[in-house]
């Protein structure tokens, strides 16, 4: 039998597993960062995604984005994490289906960071359609860089005559 995967809202009660995720992961184990979750839950942009199986449910993974049009017309994808042994199942996949379809409510575009020295983020990333559009070396460790990947989510001006779309407006004088 398939298990039952569920992607929800992340609560407190996620992040012991999540940072357990974080704990045994690239990019954070070389940047020796964690993931800030309490942030994130607070400002209601992280998720989980959850997997029921044999009457348990436990946390397959996460995923931490913003769907403001913060940049570029874009979206922003903060983090993404599986657990070690659920990999290479579509669960990966599953969240980033997830996050583009809010994305793409009010964005034509996502964006994300991936660390040079990540190379199976970056075929993961590829996989599913994401283009490296720009590299900055030494953002976060000298002689490393953060690779920018994008994704178009939307044909070019199919937001503009909707409510929530919003860009830079000349002063009127
Ligand atoms: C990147 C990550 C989220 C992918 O999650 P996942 O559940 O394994 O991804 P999926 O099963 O949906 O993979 C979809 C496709 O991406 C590609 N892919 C995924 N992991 C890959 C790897 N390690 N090497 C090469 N290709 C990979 C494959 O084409 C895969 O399809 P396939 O398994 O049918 O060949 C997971 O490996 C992870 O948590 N890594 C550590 C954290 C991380 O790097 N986060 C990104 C920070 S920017």
């Amino acid at each position: 039998m398939k298990p039952a995967l569920r992607i929800i809202p992340m609560t407190s009660a996620h992040r012991r597993a999540c940072n357990d995720i974080v704990s045994v992961s690239e990019p954070w184990k070389t940047l020796g960062e964690g993931v800030d979750f309490k942030t994130y839950i607070a400002l209601k942009q992280a998720y989980v995604c959850t997997v029921s199986y044999a009457g348990k449910r436990e946390v397959a993974g996460f995923v931490i984005f913003t769907a403001d049009p913060v940049f570029a017309r874009g979206g922003y994808l903060r983090a993404i994490g599986v657990a070690p042994a659920m990999r290479r199942h579509g669960i990966g996949g599953k969240l980033l289906a997830f996050m583009e379809s809010m994305i793409a409510r009010r964005c034509e575009n996502i964006f994300l960071c991936v660390s040079s020295f990540n190379r199976s983020a970056q075929s993961f990333y590829s996989k599913l359609g994401y283009k490296r559009a720009g590299a900055l070396p030494g953002l976060l460790m000298p002689g490393r860089s953060e690779y920018i990947y994008w994704k178009r989510l939307r044909p070019l001006n199919s937001l503009k005559n909707e409510k929530n779309f919003f860009t830079t407006k000349a002063p009127r004088h």
